[in-house]
């Protein structure tokens, strides 16, 4: 049987928090020890330039992304993790997509939209004031890291749906024209995982900058564990686990029975003091020795930089044959005779 190939990238922009955890990195690595399927995970570096250009934060997440994966126990024996720009024919094939691609298809884009609606609620003159070509041509970039390695399955969140559509739209009208190179893949959007809030209540998101991140040392992330905002009813007083943050964030680490109970405490009126405490003492034991193997990984790059040179390599068994088939199949061909 053909295994299910399952692709999905994280971009380098930040420092992975207790969201990013639960909504994509925990089922991603889930999937990682599943031998029916083959996944792709990679570090799209090439997408965080388009937001970042701050080199130091790119690397530094290039590498505290990496070490997070590694730490929580991906299979990088069955799962192919590398780095975007080890690939070089992913760029080679964006550039070849954006030749099929409608510029009114791009004009589409959520996030490009978002930012010419922002210049028009500011009264700017410019609709593309600040917007640059990364932004436009993102969904290109992201159809040619999906549609490469024929992917089946792309684990995306909901404001990622859109790309996906793309992706489907990009890669049917290459195979029209030029022969049928790409799988056309489909987005998977799990509505059974968590979304977190974060410190103030709102989605947690490094855009918000209410981030829990996963990794921090025991005494700031303590620290920021009681900064989490609460309502200001008193001890002894029932409280609504079903709105609370706190509570949120233990029920997609507990278990079942752990979850029923301290919901029981929520109606016998929990301090938030206490249920802080608690949560701390949760989450820290659940984390602690994936703490320990990031801290370990995080001070040897280099063991992390040559996982990241085997995935490529392995990634590079698919990438190179299939762009050398697509630019025979474009007209790009060596000229000499064959005898
Ligand atoms: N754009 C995605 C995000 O910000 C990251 C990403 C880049 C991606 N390329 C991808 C996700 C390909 C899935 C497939 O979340």
């Amino acid at each position: 049987m053909s295994k299910t190939i399952v692709l999905t990238g994280i971009t380098t922009t930040g420092t992975p928090h207790l969201g990013n955890y639960v909504g994509a990195i925990r089922p991603a690595i889930e999937s990682s020890h599943d031998h029916n399927v083959l996944p792709f995970y990679f570090l799209a570096d090439y997408h965080a330039l388009i937001k970042c250009i701050e080199p130091e934060r790119v690397a530094q997440s290039t590498l505290e992304i990496a070490a997070t994966w590694l730490a929580l126990g991906l299979d990088t024996d069955n799962a192919v993790f590398y780095r975007q720009s080890d690939i070089p024919e992913i760029a080679e094939l964006s550039w070849m997509l954006g030749c099929v691609t409608a510029k009114g298809l791009m004009n589409r884009a959520h996030a490009y939209k978002a930012a010419v609606q922002a210049n028009d609620e500011s009264n700017e003159a410019d609709p593309d004031k600040g917007i640059n070509m990364g932004l436009f041509n993102y969904p290109i970039l992201m159809a040619a890291d999906i549609l490469l390695f024929n992917a089946h399955k792309v684990p995306v969140g909901k404001d990622q749906i859109q790309h996906i559509e793309m992706a489907r739209d990009i890669g049917g009208r290459f195979n029209h024209i030029y022969g049928p190179h790409f799988n056309i893949p489909e987005a998977v959007v799990n509505e059974d995982t968590a979304i977190l809030s974060g410190l103030d209540g709102r989605k947690m998101s490094k855009s918000y900058d209410n981030t829990i991140p996963l990794f921090l040392p025991e005494k700031q992330f303590r620290k920021l564990i009681m900064k989490i905002k609460t309502n200001s009813l008193e001890p002894g007083e029932p409280k609504d686990p079903d709105t609370c943050t706190l509570f949120g964030i233990y029920k997609a680490f507990a278990t079942k029975d752990e979850v029923a109970a301290v919901r029981k405490r929520y109606e016998e009126g929990i301090a938030w003091g206490e249920m802080k405490q608690f949560l701390f003492e949760y989450l820290n034991d659940h984390l602690k020795l994936a703490r320990e193997r990031y801290e370990g990984l995080i001070q040897s790059p280099d063991k992390i930089e040559a996982i990241l040179l085997e995935g490529a390599e392995k990634a590079r068994v698919y990438s190179v044959p299939s762009m050398k088939t697509i630019r025979e199949s474009v007209g790009i061909r060596s000229l000499a005779r064959k005898l």
